[in-house]
């Protein structure tokens, strides 16, 4: 094994983090840890928020990104959950194992107060990977532990989704196409607003049966509420934030979920009364990504339906400042991948 490795990490600059190429040692496991030779990374728009201070979060001189996949090349005293030759991706929250969310997991997410997987090593706790599923490659994989296990645990643990009910998706972006692919599986008839309509053919093509242009209709809502046959929509995933919630909440089925997921309008108050939501008798929850067991059971959902991410693009290591880029264009469909 090679005794320095290549990362990047944010350098603080005037308003915004700047990426910088450099060389690391790379670190020895300790006891409860393993080493990870990451072969694939990907980016999440909180990946954007950090970069650019949208959040106002410190994180100069990290490793960013969150979500990476490789094969564990050493394992540290005590360590008898994985092994060396493993397929693993990490976790997110390095400590939610299982359970309901605990403050203290605010201390341990990748890329965000601990150092991420844009590295071509990462030490991680024992505790804090996955195997991958088999048929996925590790690129594929590397777009799983944010982006797939938000819109699995919005969707089947907190939304308990069942076949046969609606799903809206805002957007295709990594959440929502990987929304749109769960409920599909699950015989829902999914609804998509984008601004694209290339975007939204191609959603029609992995099975959404309604879509909506929100710049051609910029009250989608009414569309939506119209096209669902004025009954609503059981389970809307909201990652737009205050500036759409006030939609999703006028078209939201009586005694639906929203899962309230993101921030793509900003980090404001909602735009508008969020009144209808007691008129409906509906049900909104706070989302953030998800715990291991969750991430497991997600992967086991994912093999048995032999479901791929959709990757929209692969940058190669150096260029991950185009990634960012790209990311930042809005222009993708589904996930933006690294390769390490
Ligand atoms: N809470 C959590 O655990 C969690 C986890 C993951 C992500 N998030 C948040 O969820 C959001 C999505 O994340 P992501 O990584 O999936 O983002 P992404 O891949 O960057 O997707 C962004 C896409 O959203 C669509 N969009 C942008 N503005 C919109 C608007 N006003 N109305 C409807 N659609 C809009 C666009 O798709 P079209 O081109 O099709 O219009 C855009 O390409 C972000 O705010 C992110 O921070 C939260």
């Amino acid at each position: 094994m090679a005794d320095l490795m290549r990362c990047w990490q944010l350098a603080s600059a005037e308003q915004a983090y700047r990426l910088e190429l450099v060389q690391r040692t790379v670190p020895t496991p300790a006891a409860g840890r393993v080493l990870v030779r990451v072969r694939a990374a990907s980016l999440n728009y909180r990946d954007h928020i950090n970069l650019n201070k949208l959040a106002g979060r410190e994180v100069s001189g990290r490793i960013p990104l969150s979500d990476g996949a490789g094969e564990v090349v050493a394992v540290g005293p005590g360590v008898t959950r994985v092994k060396v030759g493993d397929r693993v991706a990490g976790c997110f929250f390095q400590s939610w194992t299982c359970g309901r969310f605990d403050m203290r997991h605010h201390q341990q997410d990748l890329g965000g107060t601990i150092d991420g997987m844009l590295t071509e090593y990462a030490d991680l706790s024992a505790d804090g990977v996955v195997a991958i599923p088999s048929h996925l490659s590790y690129q594929e994989a590397a777009c799983l532990p944010c982006a797939a296990l938000t819109a699995w645990y919005a969707l089947m643990n907190r939304g308990g989704l069942k076949s046969a009910e609606s799903v809206l998706v805002l957007g295709t972006g990594g959440v929502s196409v990987f929304a749109l692919q769960f409920a599909v599986a699950l015989g829902c008839p999914v609804f998509v607003i984008s601004k694209s309509d290339s975007k939204l053919e191609r959603c029609r093509s992995l099975g959404a049966v309604q879509t909506v242009n929100y710049k051609q209709f910029p009250d989608w809502d009414r569309e939506i509420w119209k096209l669902s046959g004025q009954k609503g929509i059981d389970h809307i995933l909201e990652v737009g934030g205050p500036g759409t919630l006030g939609k999703s909440l006028m078209c939201v089925a009586p005694g639906g979920h929203i899962a309230l997921i993101g921030v793509l309008t900003g980090f404001g108050p909602p735009q508008s009364s969020l009144f209808s939501l007691v008129g409906r008798n509906a049900n909104i929850s706070g989302i953030y990504v998800g715990s291991r067991t969750d991430f497991e059971e997600m992967n086991k959902f994912l093999e048995v339906r032999q479901i791929r991410p959709v990757i929209d693009k692969t940058f190669r290591f150096e260029e991950a400042p185009a990634a960012y880029a790209w990311l930042a264009s809005g222009s993708h469909f589904g996930k933006i991948v690294i390769d390490v």
